[in-house]
């Protein structure tokens, strides 16, 4: 089924202060595509993803809706949440040796899952975990389904996290970060393996990366995340193609295949106004009517939030 985000916000409350991290953030997630979410360090990518799996920190301040086909996740009682996670959305942190238990075998990791929903006679269980290990390239899959995370270098660790995580075939997997700290051939094993789960099983993703090139050759659309917001979103071609946000360009631009420019300052530098274009201190276009909130505009399903895109487009939107 497809998700839905409606004007999704989550604030945090720290030192008395409260730090808005999501800010109405609307968004589709069709079914059985890929949507990469890309955008800096600090942009709440990892909390949008969190969120999508009901496992954000308690403390967190959160209003909106996650539309899932009609049910609104964010209503559902934990029980019903459980039910829901792992089988039909399952969520993989960015930060594989922290989601493990230290004291649990990893083989047990992989099907904790199917262990709690009594999927499988107990005995069955080391058999799936050890072709599920191997299936995301980990040779020796049975030494590794017997060792301690603490044992595991860390791209073995992403790989164990990615099989324990989509060992139940689930309807959508939320992917944070799914490559970081491998090599390059680590890299190219987990590509493979999520390009399997999406193309050939049709699994619905939301990957969440800093690494285009896997975004621009995994994915279906592109979201751009900006200080808490969306400020574009496209078919990935057509992002790749053209795209609109200054933001956006800078990020291409940032790549290492293309001129590898970084975007001068960071996401810190925020506007005096509140009600301004966030990204305005540091945009290279900036105009006198940043300073003015700018809602998305639509031109041919691209979706961007920019006056100066507006002014270079014409008044064409919808
Ligand atoms: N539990 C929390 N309490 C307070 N602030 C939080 C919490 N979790 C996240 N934040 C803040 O929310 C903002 C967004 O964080 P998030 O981890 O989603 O960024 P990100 O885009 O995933 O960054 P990265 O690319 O580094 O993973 C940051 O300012 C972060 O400090
Ligand atoms: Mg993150």
């Amino acid at each position: 089924m497809d998700i839905r985000i409606r004007d999704l916000s989550v604030s945090f409350v720290t030192n008395g202060k409260n730090l808005a991290v999501l800010k109405n953030i609307s968004l589709g997630l069709v079914q059985g595509t890929v949507t990469a979410i890309i955008g800096e360090s600090g942009s709440g990518k990892s909390v949008l993803g969190a969120a999508l799996a009901r496992l954000l920190d308690p403390q967190a301040v959160i209003s909106g809706r996650i539309l899932y086909g009609d049910t609104d996740l964010l209503l559902l009682d934990e029980p019903e949440m459980s039910e829901i996670r792992g089988k039909s959305i399952s969520w993989m942190a960015q930060n594989p040796v922290s989601a493990m238990d230290p004291l649990q075998k990893t083989g047990d990791f992989v099907t904790e899952i199917l262990d709690f929903r009594k999927a499988f006679p107990s005995e069955r269980l080391q058999e799936i975990g050890i072709k599920q290990l191997r299936r995301f390239g980990l040779q020796n899959a049975e030494t590794v389904g017997q060792s301690y995370p603490g044992a595991l270098s860390g791209g073995m660790a992403q790989r164990v996290l990615i099989s324990a995580m989509t060992v139940e075939e689930p309807e959508w997997l939320i992917a944070d970060e799914p490559t970081k700290g491998l090599d390059a051939m680590g890299r190219r094993q987990v590509y493979l393996n999520l390009c399997q789960l999406a193309r050939e099983r049709r699994m619905g993703m939301v990957l969440i990366t800093h690494d285009l090139r896997l975004a621009e050759r995994l994915s279906n659309y592109i979201a751009v995340m900006y200080a808490g917001e969306i400020v574009e979103y496209a078919g990935t071609g057509e992002f790749f193609a053209s795209p609109g946000h200054p933001y956006s360009r800078g990020l291409v631009a940032a790549q290492p295949d293309k001129d590898m420019k970084p975007i001068p300052g960071d996401i810190t530098d925020l506007p005096a106004s509140a009600s301004g274009c966030s990204f305005a201190p540091r945009c290279p276009s900036f105009c006198d009517r940043c300073s003015e909130k700018q809602k998305m505009v639509e031109k041919d399903s691209h979706f961007v939030r920019c006056w100066r895109y507006v002014q270079e487009n014409g008044d064409t939107f919808r």
